[in-house]
C-alpha cells in the first residue's frame, strides 16, 4: 500500500523527486538523458585522454592498461559507454530534426522510437563488446 506524503521522509521525497521517472513528460526525460549523456560523453573523452597518456609511458605500460580493460567489469563500463552514445546520437539528431521544423507534431512518438531501436542495438554491442 502506497504510504501518504505527509509520511514520507524528506530524504524520501527528495530522493523520489530527483529519481522517480514516473509520471514525467516524455520531454523531462529525453531532457535529462540527453543532459546525462552528453555530462557522461564529456568525462569519458578526458578520461580517454589521461589513459592514452600511459602511452608516454612505453609497451609496459600499455600493456598494464590493456590487461584490465579486458577485464568484465571494464567492459560493462564500455557497454554503458555505449549506451550513452547511443541514446545522445539518436537523441541529438531527433532534437536536430524537430529544431529544423520537421516531425514536431510527432516528437513523443519519434523519441520513444529511436530508443527502441537502441534496445536491440545496445544488445548486438554488447554480444559484441563481450564475445569478440
Ligand atoms: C552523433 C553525435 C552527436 C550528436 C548528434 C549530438 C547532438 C546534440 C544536440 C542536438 C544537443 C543539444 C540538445 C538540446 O539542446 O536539447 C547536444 C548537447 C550536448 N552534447 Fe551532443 N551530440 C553528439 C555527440 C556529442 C559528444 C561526442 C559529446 C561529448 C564529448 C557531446 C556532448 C554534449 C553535451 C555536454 C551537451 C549538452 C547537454 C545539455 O545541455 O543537456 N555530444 N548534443
Amino acid at each position: 500500500m502506497a504510504i501518504p506524503i505527509q509520511q514520507q521522509s524528506t530524504v524520501r521525497r527528495a530522493l523520489k523527486a530527483w529519481f522517480d521517472p514516473r509520471g514525467r513528460s516524455t520531454g523531462l526525460i529525453a531532457f535529462a538523458l540527453m543532459r546525462l549523456s552528453g555530462i557522461g560523453l564529456v568525462v569519458y573523452l578526458l578520461l580517454h585522454l589521461v589513459v592514452l597518456s600511459t602511452l608516454t609511458g612505453g609497451a609496459a605500460a600499455w600493456d598494464t592498461f590493456v590487461a584490465l580493460a579486458k577485464h568484465p567489469a571494464f567492459l560493462l563500463f564500455d557497454v554503458v559507454l555505449i549506451a550513452g552514445i547511443l541514446v545522445h546520437m539518436l537523441n541529438g539528431l531527433r532534437v536536430t530534426v524537430v529544431g529544423l521544423g520537421f516531425g514536431t507534431n510527432s516528437h513523443k512518438g519519434l523519441f520513444w522510437t529511436l530508443m527502441a531501436v537502441a534496445v536491440p542495438l545496445l544488445a548486438y554491442a554488447a554480444w559484441l563488446v563481450f564475445t569478440k
